[in-house]
């Protein structure tokens, strides 16, 4: 795919983050069921792979389920999981060609086999490539990352690997659930809700933030561009 950032005055960031959020709204707006919403959704995403490859961006991490959205109706759970396993089906041959490594960050231990599996496929399977890293957070919470962080360094102390007195904040950087990943630089919120709802709350110490008015099915390229001017 063509580089079309080159001799543009586009400063794009290296890792960029997006809560994709307004769905249920953009579904609502059109007298459609939520799930219509969600579906568009992945659309949106799609799209949004697309151009971060295109504008060469290193990093991208999207917000795809909280570890909060298990409360939501049942029967939307169960569709936003079927999409997203549909979805790393479905998609996974694309973004192998197109050099994707994917990344999933998010609390494991309690989810369904099946996912798992499915996640652990599209890791390995993409675990070489070179491009786009795409870095879903699923079963995701910022606090339950940093409890996480907290737990692995009590285990070494308790160890005796480190001491106490070793516990800086590069060694909870490196015990989040991807040590390896620079910080965003920019973290999008889509829908006009000015939030952080618990994504990134370690990573997102000096990002730049962005909020903007559209509906997550709405984004396209234009508005990309837009974001990053
Ligand atoms: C927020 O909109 C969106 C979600 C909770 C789910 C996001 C899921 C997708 C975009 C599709 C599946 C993901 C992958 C990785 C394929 P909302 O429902 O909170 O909208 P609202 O605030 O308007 O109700």
């Amino acid at each position: 795919m063509s580089n079309k950032n080159s001799g543009s005055e586009l400063k794009t960031p290296t890792h960029l983050a997006v809560t994709m959020d307004g769905n249920g709204r953009w579904a609502k707006l059109r007298g459609m069921a939520r799930t219509a919403g969600h579906k568009a959704g992945t659309q949106a995403l799609r799209k949004l792979v697309e151009y971060c490859i295109s504008y060469e961006i290193k990093y991208l991490t999207i917000f795809s389920f909280s570890s909060e959205n298990w409360s939501r109706p049942k029967d939307e759970v169960n569709f936003i999981l079927r999409l997203m396993r549909h979805y790393v089906i479905s998609d996974l041959e694309k973004l192998n060609k197109n050099n994707v490594k994917i990344k999933v960050i998010g609390e494991r231990d309690t989810l369904d086999k099946t996912i798992l599996e499915l996640i652990e496929n599209a890791e390995t399977v993409t675990k070489n490539n070179t491009g786009l890293e795409l870095i879903i957070a699923f079963n995701y919470g910022g606090r339950g990352e940093i409890a996480s962080a907290f737990k692995k360094i009590a285990q070494n102390i308790q160890n005796g690997d480190v001491s106490i007195n070793d516990i800086d904040e590069d060694m909870i950087s490196n015990s989040l659930y991807l040590p390896n990943i620079p910080d965003p630089d920019l973290i999008l919120r889509t829908s006009g809700e000015i939030r952080f709802s618990n994504f990134l709350l370690w990573q997102s110490a000096y990002s730049e933030l962005m909020f903007i008015d559209d509906l997550w099915p709405d984004f396209n390229e234009k508005t990309f561009i837009k974001v990053l001017q």
